[in-house]
């Protein structure tokens, strides 16, 4: 990579930010395509993020990604926000436009539609009910994307019921159920569903493990776990042995970051083979 006057920029702010694995997805493709771009790290402080967003224009990068914990206070920061991140409460990816005005939307959203679609392009989304476990921001985007995929029932399941039920009312849509469940009740609602997905922090390393019981899951239901480190995670080992077809997480985070990088560089890029061994790689490795 050499950088010139020219090259332009975007990065990823988060407190801390070093575990974030974007850099290394942009700058693949940007090697991939040579593209004279430049995708930095930017550990930007909570009570910072206002003036490092406003400064994104003024020293000409084209945008960047928000994660944890900005990915809710940037909202308000922005001067116009995607409808769709608007109804989930959180924005990943900011976008200079051409007035300087900064653009916020989720694409999470796309990363995880576009994930489900490459490793089980046959589920269909009619087939029975979706199970969704977890009520934090990712269990938000699934939802979103679950409602969008015309799913007609949602089971919405976590630790804390209160905030099933506030992600129910908030992205309550006409022509979708969503229910609510106690984590006791996780394994009886997999009667009939046709997809599971995993979006807690369960089974990460480091993270208990996520214990469920899924002898009442139906055959052919699809199981997608959102944690990709690592990247088969004990529920989709377990999913797998039982004959399920399984997806790991992984695809949503690199899906999700196409439409910042077309944005920012100006070229459209893909999820390959190439690109997945090449995050993996830093995956593996000691932060
Ligand atoms: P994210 O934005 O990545 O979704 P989050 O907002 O911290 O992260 O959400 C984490 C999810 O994992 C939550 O649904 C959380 O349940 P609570 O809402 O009850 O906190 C869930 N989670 C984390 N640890 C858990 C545990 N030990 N048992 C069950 N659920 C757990």
């Amino acid at each position: 990579m050499r950088i010139t006057g020219k090259t332009r920029l975007a990065g990823i702010m988060g407190w801390p930010v070093a575990h974030s694995r974007s850099p290394a997805l942009h700058n693949f493709w940007i090697d991939e395509h040579g593209a004279d771009g430049a995708y930095v790290p930017l550990a930007v402080r909570p009570d910072r993020l206002a003036q490092a967003l406003r400064a994104l224009p003024a020293l000409g990068f084209q945008g960047c990604n928000l994660t944890i914990p900005h990915k809710q206070m940037a909202l308000s920061i922005v001067d116009r926000v995607d409808p769709l991140a608007r109804r989930i409460g959180a924005l990943n990816t900011v976008v200079v436009a051409a007035d300087d005005c900064l653009e916020g939307s989720n694409t999470d959203v796309y990363g995880f539609r576009e994930n489900l679609r490459d490793g089980a392009p046959d589920w269909d989304p009619g087939a029975g009910p979706a199970v969704v476990l977890g009520a934090g921001g990712a269990a938000r985007a699934v939802v979103a994307a679950l409602i969008e995929a015309k799913v007609a029932e949602i089971r919405l399941v976590n630790r804390t019921l209160p905030r099933a039920e506030q992600v129910a009312d908030e992205l309550a849509a006409p022509r979708c159920r969503i229910t609510v469940h106690s984590w006791r009740a996780r394994a009886d609602v997999l009667s009939e569903a046709g997809l599971l997905v995993n979006t807690t922090s369960l089974g990460m390393s480091g993270e208990a493990a996520l214990e469920i019981d899924l002898s009442r899951l139906p055959p052919s239901a699809v199981v997608n776990d959102i944690v990709y480190v690592p990247l088969e995670t004990p529920l989709l080992t377990a999913a797998r042995q039982r004959g399920h077809r399984t997806v790991d997480g992984l695809g949503m985070l690199l899906h999700q970051g196409r439409p910042g990088f077309e944005a920012w560089f100006g070229v459209p890029v893909r999820v390959t083979r190439e690109l997945r061994a090449a995050v993996m790689t830093t995956l593996a490795a000691p932060r």
